[in-house]
């Protein structure tokens, strides 16, 4: 599967919900998660997001984030419809350890 890693925190732009075939996007509330057992790996949703923050998950390093997405995807509830990003969220684009400061 696909999932989303830390420079979602805080950015949130919310485009990759629209793109998604399988609305296995959810919601927490600084930062998106996929769903490992829904996703379908079609790709679609990684060049939509401003922030780069989605990756597909046999890039090297991103076990953390393939829990972390499977965790909270049965946690947090379901989105499926974009909704405007924090006013602050380009502040946030490319800023170091959000995981540590800012994961909610
Ligand atoms: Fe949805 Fe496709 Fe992205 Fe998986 S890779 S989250 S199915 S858009
Ligand atoms: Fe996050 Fe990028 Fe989606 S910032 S909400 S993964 S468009």
């Amino acid at each position: 599967p696909y999932v989303v890693t830390d420079n979602c925190i805080r950015c949130k732009y919310t485009d990759c919900v629209e793109v998604c075939p399988v609305d296995c996007f959810y919601e927490g509330e600084n930062m998106l998660v996929i769903h490992p057992d829904e996703c379908i790996d079609c790709g679609v949703c990684e060049p939509e997001c401003p922030a780069e923050a989605i990756k597909p998950d046999t890039e090297p390093g991103l076990d953390k984030w393939l829990k972390l997405n499977a965790e909270y995807a049965e946690k947090w509830p379901n989105i499926t419809l974009r909704k405007e990003p924090p006013a602050d969220a380009a502040t946030f684009d490319g800023v170091d350890g959000k995981l540590e400061q800012y994961f909610s």
